[in-house]
């Protein structure tokens, strides 16, 4: 065929593993102290039925390891404790629309910057009793997860959008090493992108304020505390399927989806940003609620979220980009009644200097983030899904889209996973990863042997190159080295060599 038809190489798509149909039956989903908070009665989950808050009134909680809520007794905002106590739902789903209107279209960008968000808090915090449990907040360090309602989450968000979570305004805070929550970014300036933003947004909260979703979604802070002697692993390269047509979000669905993250998860979405994370984010909606909660992101840690729904389709990217109309989720729900949708945030380094990433440490630091995004020891290779990714850390984040396909190859492999890659638009990155693939997988060489290599390339391409990119690339380093290295070396070949 005429290679620009050529639209995929590798292993078909529909041989990698895919949520609910390779996973295991779930164990019974319980609150477990110190491990996993659950917000709702898990003993009154019924299918279709919106789960009820455990406990049914909110427990205030005002300290340094939970959340601050906007309805605390201990929020300074001067308002009433029963106006406080007044419930959510009932008044947001009546409101919502005039907010819309009057909170956000009447402040043009003009006026902005002098608001004081008095006004907005007056008019919301009455909004935001939400019957809860104290959110534990998910600090640097912790392995944890928290499972929630969407319509939790849906009135957690309205917060947000209201800016209503007190301390959050203010980078100098005790929350200065956490995300952005309320919304009040995406309410400045007057970029023709805030209002394709805005539009995502609002098309959720249409869609909840409609009809309330009935499902769960858990929020996973993991962290890695070993990492694997990546220098003597004998394991073997897994499948990849490579194309360069398709989403991450469209065609990998059912797969463990990587969400290409800044360490302050969600990244610029309630600000300007608008690449993979953000359109991830505005689309998935309920992927923003992890910013309440979520710590800057350390080197050995990622956070996965199971459960949230697709609202929203889009078109364009970047400047291009356009709220598309809603979108009908169908996506199968699990034992737990989340929607089989998975997403991991790693959060790559950045290089602004093309060699850096090739330094050994860097290597390291790499494979150990897409390495705890990727593993789950305590699960069989044959119970995981694949990794559905692209060019992770090479947009924004300046990354070389071949050693980084590399890398999570092999910590794909050494989590036991197949990766179903998608170059977003780029054939001939999918020609050369796939041919790299295969020539790794035909010379038998394991995760250790190739991780070597990366090093050997350090040392002899990188280490003391003087322009600003080494002379050989990376990719025709390891063909000269695995070719010259595995032609036979018998003394009694020699004449038969070169
Ligand atoms: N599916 C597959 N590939 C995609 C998709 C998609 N839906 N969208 C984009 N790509 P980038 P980074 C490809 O720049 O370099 C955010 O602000 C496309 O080739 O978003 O890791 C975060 O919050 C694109 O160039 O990721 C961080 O601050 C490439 O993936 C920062 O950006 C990289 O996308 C992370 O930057």
């Amino acid at each position: 065929p005429n290679p620009s038809e050529v639209s995929w190489l590798g292993t078909p798509i529909n041989e990698l593993k895919r949520m609910p149909e390779c996973g295991k039956p779930l164990p019974p989903l319980k609150n477990v102290p110190g491990h996993h908070t659950v917000m709702i009665r898990t003993d009154l989950l019924q299918k279709d039925k919106v789960p009820v808050p455990y406990p049914t009134r909110f427990q205030d909680a005002w300290d340094d390891v939970h959340v601050k809520m906007p309805c605390s007794s201990r929020n300074l905002f001067p308002i009433e404790d029963e106006v406080k106590a007044q419930v959510f739902k009932t008044y947001f789903r009546c409101e919502l629309r005039n907010a819309h209107e009057n909170a956000m279209l009447k402040y043009s960008a003009s006026h902005a910057k002098k608001w004081d968000f008095a006004a907005l808090h007056l008019y919301c915090t009455k909004v935001n009793s939400i019957a809860i449990r104290p959110i534990p907040l998910l600090k640097a360090g912790m392995n944890h997860s928290i499972t929630m309602s969407q319509e939790q989450v849906a009135c957690l968000l309205a917060n947000a959008f209201f800016c209503t979570f007190p301390r959050r305004n203010s980078r100098k805070t005790e929350y200065s090493n956490y995300p952005d929550i309320n919304f009040f970014r995406l309410f400045e300036g007057s970029s023709a992108k805030k209002t394709e933003k805005l539009k995502t947004l609002m098309c959720y909260f249409n869609s909840v304020t409609e009809k309330m979703p009935t499902g769960l979604v858990t929020f996973t802070r993991k962290s890695l505390n070993k990492p694997p002697n990546w220098k003597s692993s004998q394991t073997p390269l897994t499948k990849l399927h490579i194309t360069c047509e398709g989403t991450i979000e469209d065609d990998g669905y059912g797969m463990l989806q990587v969400d290409f993250a800044n360490q302050f998860v969600g990244g610029g979405v309630t600000g300007s940003g608008l690449v993979q994370e953000e359109i991830r984010f505005l689309i998935n909606p309920e992927l923003i609620v992890s910013r309440l909660f979520t710590e800057a992101l350390d080197h050995n840690e990622c956070l996965i979220i199971t459960g949230t729904q697709q609202y929203s389709k889009y078109t364009g990217y970047a400047q291009t980009y356009q709220w598309g109309g809603s979108r009908l989720d169908t996506t199968p729900s699990d034992g737990w009644q989340r929607r089989c949708t998975t997403i991991v945030a790693i959060d790559a380094l950045q290089f602004r200097n093309f060699l850096e990433q090739f330094q050994p440490d860097r290597l390291n630091r790499e494979l150990n983030k897409a390495y705890c995004g990727f593993a789950c020891p305590e699960e069989k290779s044959q119970n995981l899904s694949a990794v559905a990714t692209g060019n992770w850390g090479c947009g924004v984040f300046g990354g070389d889209t071949r050693l980084k396909a590399l890398l999570q190859m092999l910590a794909a492999a050494e989590a036991g996973r197949d990766v179903a890659y998608f170059t977003f638009g780029d054939s001939q990155l999918m020609t050369d990863v796939h041919n790299m693939h295969s020539f790794l997988i035909q010379k038998n060489i394991s995760v250790g042997k190739a991780y070597d290599l990366l090093g050997q390339y350090y040392s002899s391409e990188c280490k003391n190159c003087l322009g600003r990119r080494p002379d050989v690339s990376l990719y025709s380093f390891i063909y000269q080295q695995v070719n010259s290295s595995l032609a036979p070396d018998d003394s009694n070949m020699g004449s038969a060599r070169q």
